[in-house]
């Protein structure tokens, strides 16, 4: 992998890249940097993870992986989003976690104008919370006629989507009548079973799968996201493309060429040896912004683990941040230079962020602002990413550059397939389970208790004795 590591690359126009010479102890120094020998001696174990992948994948155990080439439940869903488009303003999508974040990044990137429904477009609408101002006001503020409501709970169980499922069900019934109604919710939930199955099996709802052992974080490229990203008029079909060509290099056991394999090893190392326990993810471009907010759930929910996959108590992960280039070099950034060196830093940068805006060359006499006259706003974006990249490293804090040529379907479904897989060698390396997250269901089952749903009297009275036992005089 040293070699690799110095081997000098050609670069595909089309392809992102992600550079990793800030991580290196060359760069940076040696108290966060990483060593080649850091990274020739984690080669066998990794080449073990990329092995490990591919044995599971061929034993039809990581569907998701192979979400990029389904080509039947594509033409579905394209054909799904031809029929409901007809006379459709807003479609709204009540889920959260996985089961939202996929869509709204790919919709912040793609359809930067998704916002605004009305004749011949389709709005979308992510709601993903249960904050009652809010929700209220959205209900009140669409045409009901002219909107689709999308429940996706894959467990269908979840309470936040269930609340707002019979919210939207009751003021639906209200609003269109006993006859009509029914035509305004679609509803994706697991095949077989659950709550939410059951009541479409009863209520005769239009419904879709979620598709069978693909958790909610592993879904963005499934049916789920790509409906509504069709329904945007999102080109879906380049996004799985992207994925494809990612695919082939994660699949790769010569480690310099599989960018996933490096970024998971770059990762660990960072992590394990040289105490850098936050990753903070930072485009420089508002388009990836929500990009983000979905890698931040991937990270946490998969990493973020008590146990080692033999029952040992570890309590490992990196914590993710989410950051905005350049909004938060205003906010952030003196933290990450100065403050304690527990930060990894990836900027996701963009060669050509399309629209070219100049700035004008008002006051040429004024220094201060004359230097700005005729700078394209991408090109001074782009110069605050390399500016900052370098104030880190000055500082000795490792930063990763991926860079894409432009954010477009084939790039961001590279990005997505990039991040999935590197989660998954990362989780290897540590030794954990990606797929699960028993640190969400404790509280889950404190909420049914307070909510007072059969079967949870135990925990109801748990947090009803915890709350006993607040001192008033420490609530101040
Ligand atoms: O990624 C995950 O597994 C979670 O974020 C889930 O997507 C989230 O909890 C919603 O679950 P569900 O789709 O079952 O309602």
């Amino acid at each position: 992998m040293a070699s690799a590591y110095r081997r000098k690359r050609k670069h595909d126009d089309s392809l992102i890249h992600v550079d990793l010479n800030g991580v290196m102890q060359d760069m940076i120094g040696g108290e966060a940097g990483v060593s080649v020998a850091e990274l020739e001696a984690i080669q066998p174990r990794l080449v073990d993870a990329v092995g490990h992948l591919a044995d599971e994948r061929k034993q039809g155990l990581r569907p998701f992986l192979d979400l990029p080439y389904e080509k039947a439940a594509l033409e579905e869903t394209l054909a799904l989003a031809d029929e409901l488009r007809r006379d459709l303003d807003w479609f709204v999508m009540l889920a959260i976690g996985g089961s939202a974040l996929g869509a709204r990044a790919i919709a912040t990137a793609l359809a930067p104008g998704g916002g605004h429904g009305g004749p011949g477009h389709v709005g979308l609408i992510v709601a993903d919370n249960i904050d009652p101002q809010r929700f209220v006001a959205l209900l009140d503020g669409l045409d009901l006629r002219r909107t689709i409501f999308n429940v996706i709970s894959k467990s269908g169980e979840t309470a936040e989507t269930m609340a707002q499922f019979l919210i939207v069900r009751e003021r639906l019934l209200r609003e269109l009548g006993a006859v009509d109604y029914a035509k305004h919710l679609l509803v994706t939930t697991e095949a077989e079973s659950g709550s939410l199955r059951q009541i479409v099996n009863d209520e005769g709802f239009s419904s879709t799968n979620f598709p069978a052992s693909v958790g909610g974080r592993f879904s963005v490229l499934s049916s789920v996201h790509l409906l509504p990203a069709a329904l945007l008029d999102v080109d879906v079909t380049a996004l799985l493309a992207g994925a494809q060509a990612m695919d082939e290099r994660c699949k790769s056991s010569d480690l310099g060429r599989n960018p996933a394999a490096m970024l998971a090893a770059a990762h660990y190392l960072l992590d394990t040896l040289h105490g850098i326990s936050i990753a903070v993810m930072m485009p420089y471009s508002d388009l990836l912004s929500t990009f983000a907010e979905w890698w931040c759930e991937l990270w946490a929910e998969s990493l973020g683990k008590r146990l080692e996959r033999d029952g040992s108590v570890v309590a490992i992960g990196q914590t993710p941040v989410r950051a905005v280039g350049a909004t938060d070099q205003h906010s952030q950034i003196q933290l990450y230079v100065d403050g304690p060196a527990d930060k990894v830093v990836s900027f996701l940068r963009v060669a050509d962020h399309g629209a070219r805006v100049e700035v004008p060359r008002s006051y040429p006499d004024i220094g201060d602002v004359a230097y700005l006259g005729g700078l394209p706003l991408g090109e001074l974006l782009n110069a605050e990413q390399r500016a900052t990249e370098l104030a880190l490293q000055k500082h000795g804090r490792p930063t990763i550059t991926i860079e894409l040529p432009a954010v477009t379907p084939f790039a961001l479904g590279q990005l997505f397939y990039l991040m999935e897989v590197t989660t998954i060698l990362a989780a290897e390396l540590y030794g954990v389970d990606p797929y699960n997250q028993p640190g969400i269901e404790e509280g889950k089952r404190l909420t049914f208790g307070l909510a007072g749903k059969p079967g949870f009297e135990e925990q109801k009275s748990e947090v009803e004795a915890w709350l006993q036992r607040k001192k008033p005089a420490l609530v101040l």
